[in-house]
């Protein structure tokens, strides 16, 4: 190193500082923020301007000339430099030559603005130096290290070296050594040795570090681990931005046991609805800025869907109630609440060891008195099953072939002698017990039962006799048939010659 020369420096107010420094300078502290003071702005609010160097590296050499610029430049717009812990107000840019060796640290604010991100620019005035860009690297971006000769020649015989190892050895004029996309492991100690003239070279290391764009993503799990089947189940890739760059679009892909079964997305967030047995999984999810090809893996998350046993098992059906007439149809279905899908479905009937048979519906399209019963369904999902509570079936048969009879014999005129007592009885041919019976008499309503008892007979009794039989369908429907009419004659006392035959003559009917 040269030591001990002299230095002429003419610096102009105003921050246009012109240095020109013929060799190293010891001691030398003057910066540009000597010459202007000025308190720094504390107002905050908008975005902060960008800080950028020009060159952009760091270290560079003494009497270098750099240029500042608070961007983007605007004259109009006063700003507050601070440079090295001293602060000034000037111009947006600031164009000089370095003065002297050592650290230095610039930031600049504009009025309204929050400050810049500080610049840290080593000054060195060796033989070589290992030059790394003076703005942050984050993992992506294009990493350039330059290996530079005294006073920013360009050496020869170059090798790159990483933590004290070789990296690259000399090829050429190559004094660049090209780093993309950056990465974590990037980072690290830095040196490179080169010619220059006919001395050899070997810089003092530069740390560089490579930034993370964004952190290894987290999957978060909003719900239980072990999820039942049917429920659903929120993921979501949490990861945090690097405030060196804020509002980086990511894009997010979830995986199960590797393979994606979700994104590429903007959101994310995944929704699993339904889960069921197989959405079980090592889940992961990737958190992408495919603008600077980087991807990061969360660690996996076990996810395991647990079965539900069949359970909550009805059986409907239409009409409501199970109670049908003959020959309607009757549908029955059945239905599960818990279980693994598919279920399978069966039909019994009770005392019955043979399942009537499959499939979630079960159809009578024409009832019959033998189909009346107790049904109940059945579900499984193979390795559960459960029953529906048992549906009573009933057949109504309608009542049907209503007729009168008088004693034993069935006829459609009846003779009856005054004073005596007959018994007139309705019968049916079909219909499904209980059978409700009344009497009409010329159509006026004159007793209930299956039985009508008439007696002392009198004249007001002869008439026209009529049964009508009833039964039900639940309480809503009735069905009711009328006999054939009968016709009384009461025969008065001592007229009649035939009195020794007595009640239940009956006159021969026709038919
Ligand atoms: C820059 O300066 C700082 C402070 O003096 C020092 O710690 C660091 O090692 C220097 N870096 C380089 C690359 O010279
Ligand atoms: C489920 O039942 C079906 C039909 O009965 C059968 O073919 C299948 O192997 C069963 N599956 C299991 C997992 O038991
Ligand atoms: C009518 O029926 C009732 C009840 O069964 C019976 O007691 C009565 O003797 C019967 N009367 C005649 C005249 O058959």
């Amino acid at each position: 190193m040269q030591r001990g020369c002299h230095c002429h420096c003419h610096c102009h107010c105003h921050c246009h500082c012109h240095c020109h420094c013929h060799c190293p300078c010891e001691g030398m502290a003057r910066s540009p923020a000597l010459l202007l003071c000025a308190q720094f702005l504390s107002l905050t609010g908008a975005q902060p301007p960008l800080l950028t160097l020009d060159p952009p590296w760091t270290p560079l050499f003494e009497g270098q000339t750099v240029t500042l610029t608070c961007g983007p430049p605007d004259e109009r717009v006063p700003t507050v430099w601070s440079i090295n812990g001293r602060t000034s107000r000037a111009t947006s840019r600031l164009q000089f030559a370095l003065p002297s060796t050592g650290h230095n640290s610039f930031q600049c604010q504009r009025s309204g603005s929050e400050p810049s991100p500080r610049i840290e620019l080593n000054v060195s005035d060796d033989w070589g130096v290992l030059q790394a860009p003076v703005q942050p690297v984050l993992e992506g971006d294009k990493l350039v290290l330059r290996c530079r000769g005294w006073r920013n020649t360009r050496p020869s015989s170059v090798s790159f070296f990483h933590n004290g190892e070789l990296l690259r050895g000399p090829g050429g004029q190559e004094d660049t050594l090209l780093l993309a996309p950056a990465q974590r492991h990037h980072s690290g100690r830095y040196h490179c040795t080169g010619k220059r003239y006919l001395g050899r070279f070997k810089t003092e290391p530069n740390e560089v570090v490579v930034h993370e764009l964004f952190s290894v993503p987290e999957l978060s799990v909003e719900g239980p681990r072990e999820p039942p089947e049917g429920s659903a189940l929120t993921l979501a890739c949490v990861t945090r931005g690097s405030p060196l760059r804020p509002r980086v679009a990511l894009r997010h892909l979830f995986y199960r046991d590797g393979v994606v079964v979700a994104g590429p997305q903007g959101s994310p967030q995944h929704l699993l609805q339904a889960l069921a047995l197989p959405d079980s999984g090592s889940y992961a999810c990737e958190a992408r800025a495919e603008a600077a090809r980087v991807q990061k893996r969360s660690p996996p998350v076990t996810i395991t869907v647990r079965r539900v046993p069949v359970g909550g098992v009805t059986l409907a059906a239409q009409p409501p109630g199970g109670q049908v007439a003959e020959g309607e149809g009757l549908v029955l279905s059945c239905a599960a609440g818990g279980g693994t899908r598919p279920l399978v479905f069966s039909w019994h009937r009770q005392g019955q060891d043979q399942p009537l048979a499959r499939g979630p519906r079960y159809e009578l399209p024409a009832a019959r008195p033998e189909d009346g019963g107790h049904y109940f369904c059945r579900a499984t999902d193979n390795v559960t099953a459960a029953t529906s509570p048992p549906l009573q079936v009933t057949v109504v048969v309608p009542v049907a072939g209503v007729t009168v009879r008088a004693a034993e014999a069935a006829g459609t005129e009846v003779a009856g002698t005054e004073g005596e007592r007959l018994n007139l009885s309705c019968a049916v041919r079909v219909g499904t017990a209980p059978v409700a019976f009344t009497w009409l008499r010329d159509g006026e309503e004159v007793g209930e039962g299956p039985l009508l008892a008439l007696g002392p007979l009198g004249p007001g009794h002869a008439g026209s006799y009529q049964c009508v039989a009833t039964n039900r369908l639940g309480a809503q429907r009735a069905f009711q048939q009328r006999s054939p009419p009968v016709a009384l004659s009461v025969t008065p006392r001592g007229r009649g010659q035939r009195r020794g035959r007595g009640k239940g003559w009956v006159a021969a009917s026709p038919r």
